[in-house]
């Protein structure tokens, strides 16, 4: 899968993707990840982006014509790009948004900086608006990394263990259930005894139980469709 970043400031993206997982993924050729720079696009003499407010208002705008010019160089060559604006007024961007951007072949995107950008760049190209948040950003970079790297771990094989996929946070609408490792004991808190026995039917249902009760304390938002689910007989 690829993605592409039309940024001011590709190095600030750049780094998130020479290490860890996604560095491999990349090295591997699961993801490919490139930059392009609406700078390089501008025409005019400073190679100016940004301008002041049509109608006044606090701060610069991206102005329309270098993004206009990248964004239609850069789809001539791949028109089946999937486009994303990351922007304060987009629709929350979940897990599941996370999976479908993960089936597309390639996503591309457009990094606001300063106030934003142009709208009438956002209604010519846009194929979706996203925000990670309520609150706002000094660019779209940093919201653009967040939603990469939640789709990527998505991307087939780019996690080693494709069966962490099932079990994690949001999956059935419910919290990852609390995990733990080596040792059975530390600072006087003990592991769950059921998890050191060996029944794993015992052991999902006790997850489950868990999984609940976490995102009930946590998160009620998003527990008021998980009642009955949770109160299956089975899962007692
Ligand atoms: N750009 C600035 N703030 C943002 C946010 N909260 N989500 C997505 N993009 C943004």
């Amino acid at each position: 899968m690829r993605f592409s970043f039309l940024t001011l400031f590709p190095g600030l993206v750049e780094g998130y993707f020479s290490d860890s997982i996604l560095g491999r993924a990349k090295e591997e050729g699961k993801i490919a990840v490139d930059f392009l720079n609406p700078r390089d696009f501008s025409l005019s003499r400073h190679k100016k982006v940004d301008d002041y407010q049509a109608g006044g208002g606090a701060g610069l705008l991206m102005g329309p014509q270098p993004l206009d010019d990248a964004l239609a160089y850069f789809l001539k060559k791949t028109p089946h790009a999937h486009v994303v604006f990351p922007v304060p007024a987009g629709k929350p961007f979940t897990q599941k948004d996370a999976k479908r951007l993960a089936k597309k072949s390639h996503v591309v995107f457009v990094c606001g900086r300063y106030e934003g950008i142009d709208e009438r760049i956002v209604e010519e190209y846009a194929d979706e608006l996203f925000s990670i948040g309520d609150y706002v950003l000094t660019g779209g970079e940093l919201a653009s990394m967040v939603m990469c790297d939640a789709i990527s771990r998505n991307v087939e094989a780019v996690l080693g263990n494709d069966a962490s996929l099932d079990e994690e946070s949001f999956e059935a609408g419910l919290l990852e259930a609390p995990s733990f490792t080596k040792p059975n004991e530390f600072k006087n808190k003990c592991v769950p005894s059921e998890f050191l026995k060996g029944n794993h039917a015992k052991i999902a249902g006790l997850k489950k139980v868990m999984a609940c009760a976490k995102t009930q304390f946590y998160r009620p938002d998003l527990f008021v469709n998980q009642k009955l689910t949770c109160q299956e007989k089975d899962h007692r």
